[in-house]
């Protein structure tokens, strides 16, 4: 396959050592259906898992397997070592202040619907303002809608641009003194626009509302310090970096979590239960109601660990290097539309693109038969698709272990699709 030359910018740094990476995750060596060797570009959807991760979940089975905080026998309280030191490594990973106010949810939807049911429900008025971006997935979008309509507030949205960036003079409209949420995405699954955080926080805070940023697309890809921020709510799943599924964090100042009421009643969230009434436990206890996913958190330690060790600096380094790549060939590629920013640096690693007169799920079904995993459809954010006009798109996101070479398989089979469909 012929190397294309290397658009201008900041390439991979050197120390980053992409074979060894590869060599931990097996799974990118096993072939599709069609014989063809597997390239997989849907790290939007979910990421891979490293043999580290799988190794750890697999030990946690293996050797210390029990139900966490209740027991006084050993395994027991290996389990609950084991998951506690997993909030301590969380806690580090996005710089949060206490340990305790990392909440392990299912994901970041759990997390997200966590905030609407626990705080919002209880201290949003009828009237109050909710304000999201057109830029949300689904799960910043939905749980907002279902509280508007059993409790009389108000939703709006801020609107997206033909390029994939948010109108920010509807934005500094949008958001007033009736504000008391700001719920917004860090970065878009859909196109990987990069919300503006630094306007639209400030913005918010000027107005004493509440910040939720749903960061399921920024924490895998990019350091994210929860401080420096300056928000309120931060919430992400693992299965996006390297963890297992059924694992994800909502992170929230102590004193909003403190205030919260539980979302779901159980066992663990309690401190005393009678037949006539309960009191709740501390946080985040108070919060994790039942026996919530042990191995998987465990396994989400692992994931943690990987990403640190390898630098989330040089994780977005690498994935701009790749987006950089990829926008430029890509765009080369008779027919092909590419939308959100045209600067690589205003994005993620993703980019959703269209072929002229076919519909993304063929492009979909045609690269998969040249082993290119990539995604087709409205990936869960139907608002983008109606600002830009299109019933779908299709999507290629890249992480830590993708390479040039597997974007140029990629330019290799949207072309091959291109002449196939006689476009362009
Ligand atoms: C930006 C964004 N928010 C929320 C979600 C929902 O995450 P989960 O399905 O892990 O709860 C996703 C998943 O694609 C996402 O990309």
């Amino acid at each position: 396959m012929v190397q294309q030359a290397i658009p201008e910018g900041q390439a991979t740094p050197r120390a980053y050592d992409i074979a060894k990476i590869r060599r931990d995750f097996p799974i990118l060596n096993r072939d599709v259906a069609s014989g063809a060797k597997l390239v997989y570009l849907d790290n939007a959807a979910t990421s891979q898992r490293p043999v580290q991760v799988i190794a750890e979940i697999t030990r946690f089975y293996r050797d210390h397997n029990a139900n966490i905080h209740r027991g006084v026998h050993t395994l027991s309280q290996e389990a609950t070592g084991l998951y506690e030191g997993v909030r301590e490594t969380t806690r580090a990973f996005i710089n949060a202040p206490e340990a305790r106010e990392i909440v392990f949810t299912s994901g970041t939807t759990e997390a997200v619907n966590l905030v609407a049911h626990g705080w919002a429900r209880k201290f949003l008025q009828p009237g109050d303002e909710i304000v999201a971006t057109e830029l949300e997935h689904h799960s910043n979008i939905v749980p907002w809608q279902m509280l508007r309509d059993e409790r009389g507030i108000e939703l709006k949205f801020i609107p997206m641009l033909a390029d994939g960036t948010l109108d920010m003079d509807a934005a500094r409209e949008l958001i007033g003194p009736k504000t008391k949420l700001l719920a917004v995405s860090a970065m878009s699954n859909a196109l990987g626009t990069i919300l503006p955080l630094e306007e639209l926080v400030p913005l918010a805070k000027a107005h004493g509302a509440t910040v939720l940023v749903d960061a399921a697309q920024a924490v895998p890809h990019m350091p994210i310090d929860v401080q420096a921020l300056d928000v309120d709510f931060v919430a992400f799943s693992a299965h996006k970096m390297l963890g297992p599924t059924g694992v994800g964090v909502l992170w929230g100042r102590f004193e909003l979590l403190d205030a919260m009421d539980p979302f779901m009643g159980g066992g663990d969230m309690i401190l005393t239960v009678t037949t006539e009434e309960s009191t709740w436990a501390e946080v985040p206890a108070k919060l994790e109601a039942g026996t919530p996913n042990i191995g998987g958190v465990v396994g989400f330690g692992a994931a943690l660990r990987y990403l640190d060790e390898l630098g989330m600096d040089q994780v977005r380094a690498h994935e701009l290097d790749l987006t950089r790549y990829a926008l430029a060939r890509l765009g080369d590629v008779p027919g092909v539309t590419i939308y959100g920013p045209d600067n690589a640096e205003d994005r993620g690693g993703v980019v959703s693109f269209s072929l002229e007169d076919v519909h993304p799920h063929d492009i979909g079904q045609v690269l998969d038969d040249q082993g290119v995993a990539i995604r087709a459809g409205h990936h869960c954010a139907q608002p983008v698709m109606a600002a830009l006009e299109v019933p779908a798109t299709a999507r290629a996101s890249f992480y830590i272990y993708n390479t040039r070479d597997e974007v140029d398989s990629l330019v290799s089979a949207v072309e091959a699709t291109s002449r196939m469909f006689g476009t362009g």
